[in-house]
């Protein structure tokens, strides 16, 4: 069956039929705004939910897989970092019956190895068509094209219009999941014309209900814009040397005015500008996100969005969000398909 084809109760591409999955968006892992109910929420819509489980202690991990699995029947799956070794993470998570398994951020070889020794499927993030060859001769079963429109963590430079259709032709027939810069239906209608076989959304999700994003946080995200984003290397405690897109935020703009200094020269370095619930401490160029329940300057964090954030201006339900980029996706391929093109 080709790519896009329209059923009544479902989108059907060769991701959703590799996944087991209903429809073609995937709920990017957001760090600490994943959480399960998330997961479970996108995943109980029909797409697919990811749970961001690089930094939680394994039993926090094993917990949050029983948790989500607890609130759907569904597919979903776990992320890791792999700036870290996450040998015994990944090894927890199979253990507790993790299917997939998504990778970002180093050489998956050894990873996608491990998992599918369980039969578990893996999913890389990539930057660009060298890296998606070497992912996918590595072995992974999806391929997540990661444009530079991307919040979070960026890994490479092109942009997704051009990315796009460049790794579709590098790794065929692995299927390609599209990601930065997608948070409606007309974003997964022009995915899949560019060849992907879904969306992958970050920002989208970060404002919605579940997420456990400051709820201050999420209203700022309403009124945030395409153009109000930054591609920096500024929030680098905890995670140094690695490129980001942020929204522009106090702590930048008092980088900048100082002339952009190194790390250990910037303006208020090492200051604590808040805590989490559990009482940790944030500094001001830590890589923490304003989460719920963070007492001090959630303004002053890393503000993690991505260019998409321009579309992004109603919080809803996951599942009510999958619907309504469903639906609209539908809505412009009928439409461009009535113009007879
Ligand atoms: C708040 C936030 C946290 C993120 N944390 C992770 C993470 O833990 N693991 C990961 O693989 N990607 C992470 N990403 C990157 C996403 O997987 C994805 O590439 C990005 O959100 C796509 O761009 P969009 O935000 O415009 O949808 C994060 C992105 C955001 C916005």
């Amino acid at each position: 069956m080709p790519d896009g084809m329209l059923q009544p109760e479902s989108l059907v591409t060769s991701l959703t039929t590799l996944l087991g999955i209903r429809v073609p968006i995937i709920q990017a892992p957001i760090g600490s705004f994943s959480c399960p109910a998330l997961a479970a929420a996108v995943s109980e819509a029909g797409g697919l939910g990811i749970l961001a489980l690089s930094w939680d202690s394994l039993p926090r991990c094993c917990e949050k897989i029983s948790q989500t699995r607890a609130a759907t029947q569904a597919p979903f799956g776990v992320n890791l970092v792999l700036e870290w070794d996450q040998t015994d993470r990944l090894n927890a998570c199979l253990d507790s019956g993790a299917k997939i398994v998504s990778l970002f951020w180093g050489d998956p070889a050894p990873y996608i190895s491990l998992a599918q020794r369980t039969g578990a499927k893996t999913m890389v993030s990539v930057g660009s068509s060298e890296e998606a060859r070497k992912a996918a001769d590595a072995g992974a079963d999806v391929i997540v094209c990661q444009g530079f429109e991307a919040g979070g963590h960026v890994r490479g430079v092109a942009g997704s219009i051009a990315l796009i259709p460049a790794v579709v032709d590098a790794v065929a027939p692995v299927p390609v999941v599209a990601a930065g810069g997608f948070a409606d239906g007309r974003g997964l209608a022009a995915a899949l014309a560019l060849g992907a076989s879904g969306v992958w959304m970050g920002t989208r999700f970060a404002a919605s209900m579940e997420s456990l994003a400051h709820p201050a946080f999420k209203t700022h995200l309403l009124r945030s814009g395409e153009s109000d984003t930054q591609h920096l290397r500024l929030f680098d405690g905890g995670w140094p040397n690695a490129p980001h897109r942020v929204l522009r935020n106090s702590t930048v703009d008092a980088w900048d005015k100082a002339g952009r200094p190194n790390t250990g020269m910037r303006p208020n370095e090492n200051e604590v500008i808040g805590r989490l619930q559990n009482g940790t401490e944030i500094r001001r160029y830590d890589d923490m996100p304003p989460v719920v329940g963070m007492s001090g300057e959630w303004e002053a964090c890393a503000l993690y969005a991505g260019q998409s954030v321009g579309g992004v201006r109603t919080i809803k339900p996951a599942g009510l969000i999958v619907d309504e980029i469903i639906r609209e996706a539908r809505e412009t391929i009928l439409a461009l398909v009535r113009a007879g093109l």
